[in-house]
């Protein structure tokens, strides 16, 4: 199910100006909102648009041709040492902006060139980021005829098309296509199927198709669907893709097709947050299989296992927090699965613990600690199992309601995406899985804490990995009342001090703080 991501130090980017590019970024619309008044519009009717309050000022998303860092949406907030990769605190919020926030949209749209040219404005097109990470093209036909043939299910694999069964009619730079081929690997780019691509003698549409697809299509290489973790992968990379394409009003409908590149019928505990992107059924390969299908608009978005990608594996720059991009992927999914937000009637936080039905990782004093929140009365404490006995955006909407959010490490964590700006993320323990929460709650801005006195907590025993071995992550975990009430009391202290949560209290309970 994992994949094994290699990482090397990329070579320079000389040699890759001076091409030619279709649209941009000289016809790149610089404000979002203020470019398109229907979106604006909709945005001001729309109950719980999160744009509000952006809507009559000049505010860019960041990664936009002439959007000042003044204008963007959102700032990283580099507080800490960035322990020598950089040379000044510039630098280093650069280095943060580049890696994890819209910087990295910009980057690719700045990276984008054409590899199949088209002879007139009806043609076939092809245009890419480096690496083939990102690609978009129009009337582009994909040969799904072999597939009857193949008996084996497919997923993960490299080699679901052949030469030929990709192409279009325009000029194809075949030698620049092939230089971008150079991460060949299923979920790291798209080399492995558009390294197949060749130029036809006449337009696909109206010539070769079976099946001619009208609306806008994105080819999707998904990570692990049971996993929250990898999945949100697939789903954050899908919104980055959509800013990475955001030239036009409809950048965000949902009126497009998802084709999801494996033959296995998609299933997941997650399945209500595709309702973020698209109003129609997936597609699978069984769609298509044995048809020649023409697609006018085709999408090959970012991917969850790309080199320096996001979010898994990472690099980031030490002491910066606070993504705009995770931020308004959060604020978007939430906003479009209507996750409501509850009024608070009193100053408790609220202390949400997520308990794990799982055969490893357990709180074996579980009951213990939830008594010893349920003591102090300054906490409202919620005990919670997320698994499919609990709708998804159930889960949600608790987990946005929370103020303290407190797990063992595991990818229920991955729901800290959906906490409040203030909020704490509490991994008990990280099981000596150091970077994983602790990098995420960076980017989504959110304050995170850990179990750090390791003679304060008991492992049942060695751990049983799978292939053998003692490992953290396969056993259980006992703790020490006193410490942890002494970490939530951190916890707390922080977000009392937060000025967003001062204004949440102030809006619903109208007193003075
Ligand atoms: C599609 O592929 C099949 C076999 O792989 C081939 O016979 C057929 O000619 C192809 N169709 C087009 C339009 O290229
Ligand atoms: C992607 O951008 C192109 C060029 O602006 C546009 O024609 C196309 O409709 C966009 N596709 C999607 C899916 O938004
Ligand atoms: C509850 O708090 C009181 C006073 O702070 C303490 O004496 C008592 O032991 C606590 N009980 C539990 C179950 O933690």
């Amino acid at each position: 199910m994992y994949l094994v991501v290699v990482l090397f130090v990329l070579g320079s980017a000389a040699g890759f100006q001076g091409f030619d590019r279709l649209d941009l970024p000289e016809n790149h619309i610089p404000y979002y909102f203020n470019s398109f008044p229907e979106v604006a519009d909709k945005c001001r009717q729309e109950d719980g648009c999160p744009y509000k309050d952006k809507l009559d000022t000049k505010k860019c998303w960041g990664y936009e041709f002439g959007c000042k860092p003044a204008d963007s949406f959102a700032r990283p907030v580099c507080l800490g040492e960035h322990k020598g990769w950089v040379k000044s605190k510039e630098d280093q919020i650069n280095t943060f902006y580049s890696q994890g926030d819209f910087g990295y949209i910009r980057d690719q749209l700045h990276e984008m060139s054409v590899m199949c040219e088209p002879y007139f404005k009806e043609d076939s097109s092809l245009e890419c980021s480096k690496h083939l990470r990102f690609c978009r093209g129009r009337n582009i036909m994909i040969n799904f005829t072999s597939l009857v043939n193949r008996k084996e299910r497919l997923r993960y694999k490299m080699d679901v098309l052949s030469e030929g069964d990709i192409g279009g009619h325009c000029r194809l730079h075949k030698q620049r296509l092939m230089d971008e081929c150079d991460h060949i690997s299923p979920l790291q780019s798209w080399g492995p199927e558009l390294r197949l691509f060749s130029e036809r003698d006449k337009v696909p549409i109206g010539n070769d198709c079976d099946v001619i697809v009208e609306k806008p299509t994105y080819l999707m290489k998904i990570d692990a669907s049971v996993n929250m973790y990898h999945h949100f992968c697939d789903f954050f990379n899908l919104y980055a893709s959509q800013h990475v394409n955001s030239s036009h009003p409809d950048t965000f409908s949902k009126d497009v097709h998802m084709l999801i590149w494996e033959s296995y019928t998609y299933y997941s505990s997650f399945t209500s947050a595709w309702d973020v992107f698209t109003k129609h059924k997936l597609w699978d390969l069984n769609t298509f299989k044995g048809k020649v299908v023409c697609f006018k608009n085709l999408v090959f978005p970012l991917l969850p296992r790309m080199i320096f990608g996001l979010y898994y594996n990472t690099p980031l720059i030490w002491g910066c927090q606070k993504s705009g991009l995770f931020s308004a992927f959060s604020q978007h999914l939430l906003h479009r699965l209507k996750i409501p937000r509850h009024k608070v009637e009193d100053k408790r936080l609220r202390v949400t613990l997520l308990s794990r039905d799982t055969t490893y990782r357990n709180i074996l004093n579980e009951k213990e600690l939830i008594a010893s929140l349920k003591n102090n009365t300054n906490y409202h404490v919620r005990r919670v199992v997320y698994n499919r006995n609990m709708p998804f955006t159930k889960q949600l909407e608790i987990t946005h309601n929370s103020d303290i959010f407190i797990g063992i490490h595991g990818a229920g964590l991955t729901h800290l995406l959906f906490l409040p700006d203030w909020a704490v993320i509490f991994e008990l323990y990280n099981c000596e899985d150091e970077g994983c929460y602790y990098d995420l709650a960076r980017l989504r801005g959110v304050k995170y804490m850990t179990w750090k006195d390791k003679t304060k907590l008991k492992q049942q025993d060695k751990g049983h990995h799978p292939d053998g071995g003692a490992h953290a992550k396969f056993t259980n975990y006992e703790f020490d009342v006193k410490e942890f009430l002494r970490l939530v009391g951190l916890a707390a202290k922080y977000i009392k001090e937060q000025e967003s949560y001062k204004e949440f209290l102030r809006a619903d309970l109208h007193d003075e703080l």
